[in-house]
């Protein structure tokens, strides 16, 4: 008798049974997770975990805090280099602002790494982690998602960690056809049914490597799927269709001039104020950023200096063009520092990279 309900696939059930449409998926997703789970430095297998070990909360939140922000292989290289050299979160707390700042170069959204500090330093305080999603959303920094990962990653709470991809997974399960924001909160409910109380960290874990590994933005693929069986997208034979999101408005762009003035091998750097983009960080020396067009060029820079071309960056909110001036100065003005071409080259955020490579 069970071996006959095992086999009816939810997708085959009527409408009216819609409560119970998901039936089963929770158990077959872990199934897929125990032979399938991405190997990752900030994981433990899901053999660990079954055998009572759980990760460090540290690694855990610092690795969430990172891949907000990018993908697995380039977070990956940041993670080593932090755990590295900050093996706890005490060590993080007490190390330089400057010295974390410079670290997080590359990764984008600064005001990421200035909340990572914030948070490390109110743990180290308090002394040990708050270990439940109200607790850890009292933190610099952690909002819903990611108190609910570390929650269920961390602490094995019955929490849910929805994001981008779980949405698409779910948007895909579900056809969800109707005003996104809408869907969203319907498909947040569904997942936080879903989580099993016994493995919450083995399902959030399990469905970020579905997202990654199967049910990719552009060519899902449903032949491996495990949860095909429950998915009305692929029943319908279309799943690239979802999510079905409202066209987004081209960013606003925004210009200036950027410069790299050299001495030997060393270049002109600055940091940048506190407040703003890039706030706090080291960076080659800008003109404003203006919507209107070329900005005044800084007024230590010799006019005979050389535009070598444009480097583009996007932002969350705009565009950035900045045209790469190439320059002499004899003696800059005070507050700015000479630099090591390579270390700037490691350290500085990514559109100056992109300057000085130009430059190259
Ligand atoms: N994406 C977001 N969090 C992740 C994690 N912990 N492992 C893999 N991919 C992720």
């Amino acid at each position: 008798m069970a071996a006959i309900v095992h086999a009816m696939r939810p997708s085959e059930k009527t409408a009216s049974a819609e409560s119970q449409r998901f039936d089963g998926l929770s158990a077959a997703l872990l199934d897929w997770y125990s032979g399938h789970a991405r190997e990752l430095p900030w994981r433990i297998g899901p053999g660990e975990r079954a055998r009572g070990a759980a990760p460090d909360p540290y690694r855990v939140w610092l690795a969430e805090i990172m891949l907000q922000q990018t993908t697995v292989p380039h977070a990956t290289r940041y993670y080593l280099d932090f755990t590295a050299r900050w093996p706890t979160i005490d060590a993080l707390a007490a190390a330089e602002d400057e010295t974390v700042m410079a670290a997080w170069a590359g990764l984008g959204y600064y005001a990421r790494a200035r909340n990572l500090l914030k948070c490390a330093r109110a743990v180290s305080e308090l002394g040990e982690w708050p270990s439940t999603e109200e607790g850890l959303r009292d933190l610099p920094g952690i909002g819903a998602y990611t108190a609910g990962a570390v929650a269920a990653l961390a602490f094995g709470r019955r929490a849910a960690a929805i994001d981008g991809n779980v949405d698409r997974v779910f948007a895909r399960l579900m056809a969800a056809k109707g005003d996104w924001k809408s869907e969203k909160i319907e498909i947040a409910k569904q997942v936080r049914v879903l989580v099993p109380e016994d493995r919450p960290a083995e399902f959030a874990e399990a469905l970020m490597d579905l997202g990654a590994t199967i049910c990719t933005p552009k060519s899902p693929n449903c032949l491996l799927c495990p949860v095909r069986g429950w998915c009305t997208a692929q029943a319908e034979g279309n799943p690239q269709r979802y999510p079905i999101k409202p066209v987004r408005k081209a960013k606003p762009v925004r210009y200036g001039e950027v410069y790299i003035v050299s001495r030997g091998g060393e270049v002109l750097t600055e940091r940048r104020p506190d407040r703003g983009l890039l706030g706090g960080m080291r960076g080659l020396p800008t003109s404003e950023w203006t919507e209107t067009g070329p900005a005044d060029r800084l007024q230590w820079v010799p006019v005979a200096a050389e535009t070598l071309g444009q480097v583009r960056h996007v932002f969350t909110h705009f565009e950035l063009r900045l045209d790469v001036v190439c320059g002499d100065v004899v003696s800059p003005p005070p507050g700015y520092d000479w630099t090591a071409r390579s270390d700037a080259a490691d350290a500085l955020p990514s559109v100056f990279k992109k300057a000085l490579k130009l430059a190259r």
